[in-house]
């Protein structure tokens, strides 16, 4: 039987009717795929799986990131998953990772193999809120003029770690420093042809502080409206989360930001899997 879909709006995003992720023959898989490729997001409810299965489900997009790149954040026995969690350490100290994804990013772009896509499980929900938004970023490229396509067309932007970290004053500039270490700064095409479907789509995001060549002040302008055009009300979805959803993102098409509109007093617990993608971008030395 034809996958079920239901559209989750205009610009992006399809959820599938009807699917044990545990159960999903190699035929489903294929038509799984093809309609993650086509639609940016999946989303398949009432997934009350373990971690493992989460897992094994995830290896079927393909190869898993062990995130050496973000090893405080990944779980302690499954390094291929990845904590986002305001629940407090076993010491009573706060999650690092509570604030993950507050800004608008490709995961793993500021990696030399930045990710193909991820698959993150909504375990612990607060009432309202702690919702997830995505950007469709073919539709951001081909809206833009043809004059706008060609001033942008050889641009790489300075995808920088630890960004997120330096926003949140409670961690701050030493685990920043940390990050940047570990991830040096990487320049990435701004404009990335996705390598399954052939289409050009905008690569950008809050990651990203200036382009390769340029300094900080002359960038700025152009990057602040190629991401608030990228993420205009036309062009996203916003998920509002429920217990045991799974979602999936295509990486190289879409870019997503994590809201913090939740009562931060109730528990957010979500574990996200990684799959890896293929190489992309150069390291710059400079960072100013
Ligand atoms: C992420 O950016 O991977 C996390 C998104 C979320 O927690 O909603």
């Amino acid at each position: 039987m034809a996958l079920q879909l239901r559209k989750l709006s205009y610009a992006l995003g399809a959820e599938v009717c009807g699917i044990d992720v545990t159960k999903v023959t190699e035929t489903q898989f294929g038509e799984v795929y093809d309609a993650f490729l086509d639609n940016g997001i999946l989303l398949f409810r009432d997934q009350d799986i373990t971690r493992e299965q989460h897992i094994d489900f995830s290896r079927r997009f393909g190869e898993l990131d062990r995130h050496d790149a973000l090893p405080r954040d990944r779980h302690p026995d499954y390094p291929e998953i990845l904590l986002v969690t305001n629940e407090p350490n076993p010491d009573g100290s706060p999650s690092e990772s509570r604030y993950t994804g507050r800004q608008w990013h490709s995961d793993m772009s500021f990696t030399p193999v930045p990710s193909l896509g991820s698959l993150l499980r909504g375990i612990t929900i607060p009432d309202v809120g702690g919702d997830t938004v995505f950007a469709n970023m073919y539709l951001a490229y081909e809206t833009l003029s043809d004059g706008m396509k060609k001033m942008i067309a050889d641009l790489h932007g300075i995808q920088m770690a630890g960004t997120r970290k330096i926003a949140n004053p409670e961690i701050g500039a030493s685990r920043a420093e940390e990050q940047l270490k570990l991830n040096p700064p990487i320049a990435q095409p701004v404009v990335r042809v996705h390598p399954e479907s052939g289409r050009k789509a905008l690569y950008l995001g809050d990651k990203v502080k200036r382009f390769d060549g340029l300094t900080e002040e002359e960038s700025q302008p152009l990057i602040k409206y190629l991401n608030a055009h990228a993420t205009r009300f036309e062009f996203i979805y916003r998920h509002q989360w429920r217990r045991n959803d799974i979602v999936v993102w295509d990486n190289r098409c879409t870019m997503h930001l994590a809201l913090g509109d939740f009562d931060e007093t109730q528990r957010r617990h979500m574990e996200r899997t990684t799959v890896l993608g293929t190489p992309s971008g150069y390291v710059v030395e400079e960072t100013t």
